[in-house]
């Protein structure tokens, strides 16, 4: 993922942030929940999705780009966020239930999967 392409993402993240945030509040996201983003990205969700739940709950961030990924890594050391767990993985690999969410959130990810998608995924 080049910088170029994480710029586009914060770009489109302000364009339908506040449509996202009302999905989380139809959703019932909350304070002390553990919520799983599939396909986080760069994680401009997942960062928001920390401070909706607060430091009593948990985010986990999945993405199979290293990029984005250590991207995410670097800021979640440098601000300190002790509640934004990140993965480097496949969704099709993952245990979710390992984490015991509350929610699973994802956007702009199932188009990817479609042309890939193993048993048992979805
Ligand atoms: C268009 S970006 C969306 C990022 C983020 N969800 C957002 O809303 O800003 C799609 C992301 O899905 C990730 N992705 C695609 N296929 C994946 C897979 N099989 N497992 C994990 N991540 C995947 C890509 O690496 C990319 O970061």
């Amino acid at each position: 993922m080049e910088p170029a392409e994480v710029q586009r993402l914060e770009q489109q993240h302000e364009v339908w942030r506040s449509l996202t945030e009302c999905a989380w509040e139809l959703a019932g996201f909350g304070a002390g929940q553990t919520i799983v983003d599939l396909g986080s990205g760069p994680g401009f969700t997942s960062r928001d999705l920390a401070c909706l739940v607060k430091e009593s709950g948990h985010v986990v961030a999945v993405d199979s780009s290293t990029i984005a990924t250590d991207y995410l890594r670097s800021i979640v050391k440098k601000k300190g966020m002790a509640n934004l767990e990140v993965i480097t993985a496949d969704v099709a690999d993952v245990d979710l239930w390992a984490w015991e969410p509350d929610g699973v959130f994802a956007r702009w990810l199932f188009c990817y999967l479609v042309s890939e998608r193993k048993p048992g995924f979805l």
